[in-house]
């Protein structure tokens, strides 16, 4: 199971979301198998749901730092989601440059389109 709950934890996947997941189980079961759905089938899916959730969710307990570790799809979502606020005008890239230079004008050596001492004002940069 290790692999299993470690994938869902990257994904995002938090503790909290399996017992969700698991009624959504019972329920699809429910709906699908009708009246074969007998409690002896209900048992067993319950069962199996419970200690898959166990396992997966122990998975991720005893590996906390893998959401702080790994840029996680949850990680992705707030750098996207905050990118997108940050550079509405599309000049973000620009302004981190001109705060670098600021900071530390020898670093404008190390970037190939400041030979053009124009650079600040051509509107490629
Ligand atoms: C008993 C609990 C669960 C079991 C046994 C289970 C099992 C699986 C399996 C076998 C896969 C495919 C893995 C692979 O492609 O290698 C999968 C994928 C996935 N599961 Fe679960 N899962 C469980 C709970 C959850 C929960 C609680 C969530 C979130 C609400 C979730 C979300 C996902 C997602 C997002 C994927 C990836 C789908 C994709 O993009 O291919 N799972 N799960």
């Amino acid at each position: 199971m290790t692999e299993l709950g470690l994938m869902h934890a990257r994904r995002g996947v938090l503790p909290e979301h399996y017992a969700l997941f698991g009624k959504s189980m019972v329920n699809t079961l429910t709906a699908g198998l009708k009246t074969s759905y007998k409690p002896p089938v209900h048992k067993s899916w319950l069962k199996f749901i419970s200690m898959a959730s166990k396992a997966m969710i122990s998975d991720f307990q005893e590996n906390p730092d893998i959401l702080s570790d790994d840029l996680s799809i949850h990680k992705i979502k707030i750098l996207q989601d905050t990118w997108k606020i940050v550079n509405q005008n599309k000049l973000v890239g620009r302004l981190i440059f001109l705060r670098l230079f600021e900071i530390h004008p020898e670093a404008e050596y190390y970037f190939s389109f400041t030979v053009d001492k124009d650079y600040q004002t051509n509107p490629k940069f």
